[in-house]
């Protein structure tokens, strides 16, 4: 009796870490002993065969036994041996205790009462109990206490995630908007400055220069299942430079954000640095800075590690999503344009971000009270012929395409300048400069006016309906030239894009002074809302997070390999479709962040409907006929119900009901 009792506590404390899962064919093997009870519960609990490892190992001659020894600091452990799959489980560890440090399955003072007592922990932890709301406010009060600052928070916050991951994510989702600014950008770049100092706790992989012709092994140290991958080799870090491994910082922030933002499981989520050297001095010179002291490798050999890494993920996560992050710019469209036809892909600086700044114009079509069709109607003057602006500008140019205009025709719907003025077909463009392949076509297009006429001279020829800043010149949008967009237009689009606020092409303010308030205003910095004579401009700012998380969730669950410029467009259309009739009215062009998980889950349908559509569903036919049965609602409920929400989950589990007991 006593030993069936022991039994079924170390087989519910196997579902309690749920790693196991009784596979067809899978034996059980325990370190105990078996006699006929242990053997009907276990063959109840859905094991085949229950044995001893010592009868196990005798029967098969396998080296089963060494092994068990082997794995014994673990509770459970499963493994092949021969034809079977072979569960072997351990009585004398305890499970309580692991429970209790496992950030996974940690509650702190959330364990009911029943729990303890079934863990073995009464006692370990305060008497009193506390549900995940009341968690959440105690630490939310604290966060938010009078002179804590931006580092304070993202201290607690790390060190919450490190001993009890699911409140930490709930905290995330329910403050969102308060936190994604500690988590991520800009207090996770202050982070990043110090992160060796910071380091307590490994997270993410590291697959370094000297590692390079392991990285096919190395994939397999890291147990889970992954599903999406952020990797940077942290050669350019938000707008601080090459911080080399400290870019690490970047990718476990940014895939928070996918976990609170669309519910991505976070057991599926891993970081990745490339950490290629640094040619940052500072950190070559200090003592404790723990990547690769050395300079950053280029050229070829850089591009054979990228190679490495890409090949090593497709070989052990087949299906997974790399999401490029941070990569300097010389990198960032060569390793996309290497690698997208290659695995499943995203580069959310150039892609991400031009998503977002288009998901901004569909918003003002809303906001006219046009259809997302309108764009096609418009004119852009675009200021700044770098990488960001011509990455805007050519995925502004494929929805116009989207939308019925022929290439050729939505090449004449720009005029571009850079600090020459107005690039035309008679400029000489050098070969090997940022964005130059881009610009090519949109040159050539233009043939109508003098090259390098200034911004005031072509906004008098062009009449634009849209003006767009990715100069870094602050003040380029004078008061005469935004008082003509506003005599131009009832409600001019003006997008001051530049970062940081310093080198906005224009304020807020001046935007509202100049057009009486009507102009319908975007920028890359955050400004506040601005009201003239009664009249109230909001000052959008745009944000790739309305974007990376569903844009992640929607390509994973419809199993493409691709990610099409269409299912970026589908994106970017998805996005103002969220907002509310009031906000559109206020002119709002992007909902707020707080919404994010509504937005996530129409950004996800929408590119999972793109993919149907483009015939790139990998998921057996299974989500096209979702939608033509239950249409995209019916998908958006498939998309929903696929999100992790973080809450408490039975840990105790009661066999028989199908429930855990609480
Ligand atoms: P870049 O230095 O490569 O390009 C700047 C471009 O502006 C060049 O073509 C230059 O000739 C042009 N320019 C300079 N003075 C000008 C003038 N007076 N009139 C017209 N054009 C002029 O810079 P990059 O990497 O293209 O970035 C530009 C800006 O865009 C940065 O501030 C960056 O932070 C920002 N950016 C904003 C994003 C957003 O979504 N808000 C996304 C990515 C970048």
């Amino acid at each position: 009796m006593r030993a069936s009792i022991k039994l079924r506590e170390i087989l519910e404390a196997a579902q309690v870490v749920r790693t196991f899962r009784p596979r067809p064919n899978c034996v059980f093997v325990s370190t105990l002993g078996v006699n006929n009870s242990w053997r009907s519960i276990a063959s109840s609990l859905g094991f085949l065969a229950p044995t001893s490892t010592r009868e196990y190992a005798s029967s098969r001659s396998c080296g089963l036994a060494q092994r068990e020894t082997n794995y014994f600091a673990d509770r459970t452990h499963t493994c092949r041996f021969a034809e079977n799959d072979v569960m072997i489980m351990h009585a004398d560890t305890n499970r309580g205790i692991e429970v209790l440090l496992n950030p996974i399955y940690n509650k702190g003072t959330g364990f009911s009462l029943a729990e303890k007592e079934r863990l073995g922990i009464r006692g370990l932890t305060p008497p009193r109990y506390f549900t995940i709301e009341q968690q959440c406010e105690k630490i939310w009060a604290n966060l938010t206490e009078k002179g804590k600052t931006g580092m304070f928070r993202w201290r607690s916050m790390q060190a919450l995630q490190d001993r009890n991951e699911t409140l930490f994510y709930r905290l995330l989702v329910d403050h969102i908007e308060e936190l994604a600014p500690v988590i991520y950008t800009p207090t996770v770049g202050e982070a990043c400055l110090q992160y060796s100092r910071l380091f307590r706790r490994p997270r993410g992989m590291y697959f370094s220069a000297d590692d390079v012709g392991h990285f096919n092994a190395m994939m397999y140290n890291w147990k889970n299942d992954v599903s999406v991958i952020v990797v940077t080799d942290g050669s350019r870090v938000l707008g601080l430079g090459d911080l080399g491994a400290h870019g690490m910082g970047i990718s476990v922030g940014k895939l928070d954000l996918y976990v609170a933002g669309a519910g991505i499981e976070p057991s599926s989520v891993l970081p990745c640095v490339l950490d290629v050297g640094t040619d940052n001095e500072e950190l070559l010179a200090d003592p404790y800075y723990f990547g690769l002291p050395q300079k950053r490798i280029k050229g070829d050999a850089f591009m054979n590690i990228v190679d490495e890494f890409i090949q090593a993920v497709k070989n052990r996560w087949p299906k997974a999503l790399v999401q490029f992050e941070d990569f300097s710019t010389d990198h960032a469209m060569p390793i996309l344009k290497r690698h997208r036809e290659n695995v499943l892909c995203f580069n959310d600086d150039i892609q991400g971000t031009a998503v977002v700044v288009l998901a901004g114009i569909y918003g003002a079509m809303a906001a006219m009270g046009k259809s997302p069709g309108a764009i096609t109607e418009q004119t852009f003057v675009v200021c700044g012929a770098g990488s960001a602006g011509m990455g805007i500008v050519s995925f502004i140019h494929a929805a116009l395409v989207h939308h019925g205009l022929s290439p050729q025709q939505a090449f004449e719907r720009f005029y571009i300048l850079d600090k020459h003025g107005l690039i035309t077909s008679n400029r000489e463009l050098k070969e090997g400069e940022p964005g130059v392949d881009d610009l090519r076509p949109f040159a050539e297009s233009r043939r109508d006016l003098p090259d390098g006429i200034n911004l005031r001279e072509v906004i008098e020829s062009a009449k634009p309906t849209a003006l767009l800043g990715a100069s870094t010149v602050s003040g380029l949008f004078t008061h005469e030239i935004l008082t003509r967009m506003g005599e131009l237009n009832k409600n001019p689009i003006i997008m001051p894009l530049s970062n940081p606020t310093s080198r906005a092409e224009c304020t807020a303010e001046a935007a509202a002074n100049a057009t009486e308030g009507r102009a319908i205003f975007s920028a890359g910095s955050p400004f506040d809302d601005v009201s003239r004579n009664g009249v109230t401009m909001v000052a959008n700012q745009g944000n790739n997070l309305y974007v990376f998380p569903g844009l992640g969730l929607g390509s994973i669950l419809v199993g493409s390999n691709y990610i099409s410029d269409g299912m970026l467009n589908a994106a970017a259309e998805a996005i103002p479709k969220t907002l509310h009739d009031g906000a559109i009215r206020r002119r709002a062009i992007y909902p707020r962040i707080a919404d994010i998980r509504n937005v996530s889950v129409k950004v996800a349908a929408a590119v999972m409907k793109q993919a149907v559509d483009e015939d790139r569903e990998n998921r057996g036919g299974k989500i096209g006929h979702m939608i033509s049965r239950e249409g995209i609602e019916g998908l958006e409920r498939y998309v929903r119900s696929s999100m992790y929400y973080p809450e408490y989950r039975p840990t105790v589990f009661s066999p028989g009901s199908g429930r855990g007991t609480l």
